[in-house]
């Protein structure tokens, strides 16, 4: 038997309400807050992911689905939705009419990581992006609509931890700082530190491997090396938050696995997954869509691990939108033929309906009804029709009444809004 590639995962009826419950509720959240849905490929050339998330990056450098196609170019399954929304901005001049711009998008990503519990291979996000706003009121806003999400979902013990990692004109003398820092700790770093230490220490900060964590214990923090107007940006954001009772961690060792990222940068994480305890994660990129050959324009967003959020959700009681209104319970060839008549007609007027195509007693298709949580059944006896009428057995109360079969839907209608 073919089975399910290691890392990806099917998403089967009775979770999947779950995901759609999400997914509305983040809709019309986003929706409020006037972002619009743009829809982008899985698929991209693996330049843009390795210029936008970086080359010594853990996605980049070993994580990426990536192959030639035929003709030679190398493309990659997208491992995040930042770079290709950048792409699509840049590249249909979204920015024109006005810069900015809000966008969100839902979907899969791919990410070839050790599977783990909380950790695919296929995973999905909730996307939020914001272009050509500077003001840290913006990520302030973000992070509220975080918190909004996790409790319109009722989901506790979720907490952001926020940090700033700068902009060019400060980060390069927190880095010489902290190239200082890891020249003591060279013999304690794991190898790929080691490799990566010189050209791009902030990936030290977010490295997983326990040995670097308990080497980085006493880290300079960038915050003591931020410019004026990085320190300001990241005040207001401090004091937005406080504003709206947001109580929030300062973590100086918040980097991203991403290095895209200026500024501020959160993450929303929960003591109830385990270790992987971030269910989203964002900041602010100002130089992205530059660097990618757009305008100078500032951006910020953030991405929800759509898997991690459902895990977190409470599975949702037996919703009793989806049973059906009516089972039609068909006996013989003249009944089921009807009966399938009216399936269509019932389905196309919104009542829910199911029927059994094959040929079962009325007793094994009073037993699907019931396990379907039918509400009521239409058994369409041959006495019965030969009269014109069917049956309607309401399963609650266990009474039943006669209907006409001519203007069935009505009739149907009628008694269900008795
Ligand atoms: P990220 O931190 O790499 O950021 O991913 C965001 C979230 O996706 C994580 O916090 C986690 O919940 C979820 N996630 C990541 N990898 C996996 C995985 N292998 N399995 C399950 N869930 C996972 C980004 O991707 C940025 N693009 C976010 C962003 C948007 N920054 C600015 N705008």
């Amino acid at each position: 038997m073919i089975q399910l590639i290691r890392g990806f995962k099917d998403i089967l009826p009775g979770e999947v309400e779950r995901w759609q419950q999400i997914e509305k509720t983040a809709v019309a959240l986003f929706e409020d807050f006037g972002f619009k849905e743009i829809r982008i490929p899985v698929m991209e050339r693996t330049e843009l992911f390795a210029r936008s998330i970086g080359e010594d990056t853990d996605i980049v450098e070993k994580e990426m689905y990536t192959f030639p196609d035929r003709k030679g170019e190398l493309l990659t399954l997208r491992p995040e939705a930042t770079a290709s929304i950048v792409r699509s901005y840049i590249q249909h001049k979204l920015y024109a009419q006005d810069p900015v711009r809000k966008f969100y998008t839902i979907g899969p990503m791919f990410r070839r990581e050790r599977p783990q519990k909380g950790r695919y291979r296929q995973f999905y996000q909730i996307n939020a992006e914001v272009f050509g706003i500077a003001s840290a009121l913006m990520d302030a806003q973000l992070i509220f609509m975080l918190m909004t999400l996790f409790s319109r979902l009722a989901v506790v013990d979720v907490e952001p931890y926020i940090n700033s990692l700068g902009c060019p004109l400060c980060r390069p003398n927190f880095k010489t700082a902290l190239g200082d820092f890891l020249e003591s700790k060279a013999g304690d770093l794991c190898s790929d530190c080691t490799k990566r230490h010189q050209r791009n220490p902030l990936r030290v900060l977010d490295c997983k491997v326990p040995a670097c964590r308990e080497a980085m214990t006493d880290t300079p923090s960038i915050l003591e090396f931020l410019c004026p107007e990085c320190d300001r940006q990241f005040e207001i954001l401090k004091n937005a938050l406080e504003k709206l009772n947001i109580s929030y961690v300062i973590d100086k060792r918040l980097v991203r696995g991403l290095d895209y990222y200026s500024r501020a940068t959160f993450e929303i994480k929960t003591g109830l997954l385990g270790a992987q305890d971030a269910v989203a994660g964002g900041g602010r990129y100002d130089g992205l869509v530059k660097a990618l050959g757009g305008p100078d324009l500032p951006a910020t967003g953030f991405a929800v691990g759509f898997d991690r959020l459902a895990e977190l959700t409470a599975p949702k009681a037996a919703d009793s939108a989806r049973q059906p209104d009516i089972f039609i319970a068909a006996l013989g060839e003249t009944s089921r033929s009807l009966a399938f008549e009216w399936t269509c007609a019932l389905g196309l007027a919104g009542i829910k309906v199911e029927m059994d195509m094959s040929d079962k007693s009325l007793k094994s298709q009073m037993k699907r009804a019931d396990r379907l949580f039918a509400k009521h059944v239409l058994i369409a006896g041959e006495t019965e029709l030969e009269q014109g009428a069917v049956i309607l057995r309401n399963m609650a109360t266990k009474t039943q009444v006669t209907i006409a079969i001519e203007n069935l839907v009505d009739n149907v209608k009628k008694e269900l809004a008795k």
